[in-house]
């Protein structure tokens, strides 16, 4: 990768700190998963239509019913404090100020109310601990501070052992930077555990409870996305985290299409992992998505404060754009087709 966003791990490994770095690149044991996740998307190739007018290009997309100006958001992830002091704040502005939705960990290290007075659009991602209504305050409280649905991560009935090169970044971070929005008695209690036991009709007490619609992350097969939208999912979110779970789980470049192909005239359909490009982008959506999601890469610029995000927005949005126009596409509905198939193992 070249240019600006082809650095940005490189530039961030030079102000952040070992553990935090070594933290957010990892994957769960071997890293199969992570290592093939930005690889996958590039054995796609491109049809591209021509004699089309893309004089106008539009890459916003509908999301949940309210526009987003940009076909990607803010994937959930921890730790953004210990990236940079100003952590889900300053990711929350410079999404907000591009046009974007961020997602905020329920491990997040900043209030909710705080985010919600940004201004920006975000939605919570929450895990459901084994005694469910111990979820309930932190619910109430997203839902007061604006959070406009709830993202379901169903990939994670045990967090997955991961392998730190050196110190474990547990053992460096302030505690403070973390998990501020649970109660100050929530570790201890008995069922605060994250389930091992979830299930299709948790949506459905999930959706009442939080009085907000629910998407599900962390689908990568068309029958469990078919369950999901069976038990009102408003969306499924293809995603492996990030290669941070079962390592050896197949790349979302390769479950996303059938997931899509399934449900995708029924409920909205995301992605993320391993997309770093505009061409990415594009490829995400011509398989089927409605909108893409990123992780690291948002993370990386913020080691860059709120600037870098902003910067991280800017040069995604001036890549897809151009992809759109190269490949004859006015819209993100334009792209579906787009594809050559097969894709090209290793191209
Ligand atoms: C440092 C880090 C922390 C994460 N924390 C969470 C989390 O709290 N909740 C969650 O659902 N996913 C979490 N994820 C997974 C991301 O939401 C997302 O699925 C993944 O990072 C996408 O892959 P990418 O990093 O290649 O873009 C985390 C990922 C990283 C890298």
């Amino acid at each position: 990768m070249t240019g600006w966003l082809g650095g940005l791990e490189e530039r961030a490994r030079t102000v952040l700190p070992a553990p935090v770095a070594e933290y957010v690149a990892q994957g769960a044991r071997e890293s199969l998963t992570t290592a093939a996740a930005v690889g996958a998307w590039r054995e796609h190739r491109f049809l591209p239509h021509v004699l089309r007018d893309v004089t106008d290009v539009d890459p916003g997309v509908e999301l949940l019913g309210r526009r987003s100006e940009l076909p990607w958001g803010v994937a959930p992830t921890t730790l953004q404090r210990a990236v940079h002091p100003e952590g889900e704040l300053a990711m929350a502005r410079a999404t907000h100020a591009a046009g974007g939705l961020v997602v905020v960990s329920s491990n997040a290290g900043t209030p909710f109310a705080e985010i919600g007075e940004t201004g920006a659009r975000w939605w919570l991602q929450a895990y459901l601990p084994a005694d469910r209504t111990l979820a309930e305050p932190m619910l109430a409280r997203a839902r007061d501070a604006g959070a406009e649905a709830v993202v379901l991560t169903v990939d994670t009935p045990v967090v997955a052992t991961k392998y730190a090169a050196g110190e474990s970044v547990w053992a460096t971070v302030d505690p403070g930077l973390v998990r501020v929005n649970f109660g100050p008695d929530h570790e201890g209690r008995p069922g605060a555990d994250k389930a091992t036991d979830l299930g299709p009709h948790d949506l459905d007490w999930l959706r009442e409870t939080a009085g907000l619609p629910v998407v599900v992350k962390g689908v990568l097969r068309p029958d469990d996305a078919r369950r999901c939208v069976e038990a009102g999912a408003a969306a499924v979110w293809v995603s492996n985290h990030g290669g941070r779970q079962l390592d050896r789980a197949a790349t979302t470049a390769h479950a996303l299409p059938a997931v899509a192909a399934e449900v995708g005239a029924d409920a909205e359909v995301y992605v993320d992992g391993g997309l770093r490009t505009g061409l990415d982008v594009l490829t995400a959506l011509a398989l089927g998505a409605d909108a893409a999601f990123l992780g690291r890469p948002p993370l990386w610029a913020l080691a860059e404060g709120e600037t870098g995000v902003a910067r991280l927005h800017a040069e995604l949005l001036e890549e897809t754009v151009e992809a759109l126009r190269l490949a004859g596409c006015r819209t993100v509905a334009d792209t579906r087709g787009l594809l050559a198939t097969p894709p090209v193992p290793g191209a």
